[in-house]
């Protein structure tokens, strides 16, 4: 397939589009002209961010599991042909804990919403990806600063990132790469922080060298640059503010 020179003329699925980083990718690509697909599970929290994205005519939202490959498999059948896929997809309640207090069951579906979840969307979503395609995951500051509680976010982190490598080898010319965002302020810290989340995020936002935590179009701005730049591959960018530094 011939590569796409405008945004315009691009399908791009996002896997995570309806809450955060991936619901700010899909405005700013609304906003560029391309077409776009999300996909999360929830058919309430889907129909929430097409309220918040007014390109009606050019999106699409079809609530699919990534960790369950029947529905992954349903999910590429009905999307049509891509031009590029990106998953900011996790599940990560009830995981910061330490080890005496680990559920098995609950880090087993946190590794599949983020590491099984993608093999499934890279295995059913190569084919009918262009040449010119790309995947995209989301990794995340917690592979390089590990912190107590965090041991699985970290491990999955990490895995995501050597899986990338592989599927860069595998897909090839498809590309394959990682954006690894710091801390940035989106609904995942509801889940992880509850009550907590300001304050979290705010003592971060000292510590970093640019002075304060992420935001959801950081990200968003940083996944879109790796998308469409032809020579990067098996790449991982981190957006952290200089959070791997301090
Ligand atoms: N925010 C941070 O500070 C931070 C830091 C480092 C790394 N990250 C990583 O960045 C990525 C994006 O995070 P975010 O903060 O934007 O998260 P978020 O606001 O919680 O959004 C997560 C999205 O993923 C979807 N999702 C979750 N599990 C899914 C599944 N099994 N199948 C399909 N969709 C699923 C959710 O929709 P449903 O719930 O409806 O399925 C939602 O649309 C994640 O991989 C996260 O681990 C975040």
């Amino acid at each position: 397939m011939k590569r796409k020179d405008t945004a315009a003329a691009e399908h791009v699925l996002i896997v995570g589009g309806s809450s955060g980083m991936g619901l700010a990718l899909a405005k700013r690509l609304l906003a560029a002209g391309s077409k776009v697909t999300i996909v999360g599970r929830s058919e309430h929290r889907l129909l929430a961010a097409r309220q918040q994205l007014p390109q009606a005519e050019r999106l699409r939202s079809i609530a699919a599991d990534v960790t369950r490959e029947d529905e992954v498999a349903r999910l590429f059948r009905s999307v049509g042909p891509l031009d590029h896929i990106v998953t900011t997809a996790a599940d990560i309640t009830g995981v910061y804990v330490l080890l005496p207090e680990m559920d098995i069951s609950i880090a087993r579906n946190v590794v599949d919403s983020k590491v099984i979840g993608p093999l499934l969307l890279a295995k059913h979503g190569a084919p009918v990806l262009g040449a010119h395609g790309s995947i995209t995951f989301t990794s995340g500051i917690a592979a390089y600063r590990p912190a107590a509680k965090g041991s699985v976010v970290a491990a999955i982190n990490g895995a995501l990132e050597s899986l990338a490598y592989a599927l860069a080898i595998e897909l090839a010319p498809i590309r394959v790469n990682v954006v690894s965002p710091g801390w940035v302020d989106t609904p995942i810290w509801d889940a992880v922080a509850g009550a907590g989340k300001a304050a979290a995020l705010n003592a971060m936002a000292k510590r970093l060298p640019v002075g304060r935590v992420g935001r959801p179009e950081d990200i968003a701005q940083a996944i879109q640059s790796v998308m469409h730049n032809d020579f990067i591959s098996g790449t991982v960018v981190h957006v952290d503010g200089g959070q791997r530094l301090v």
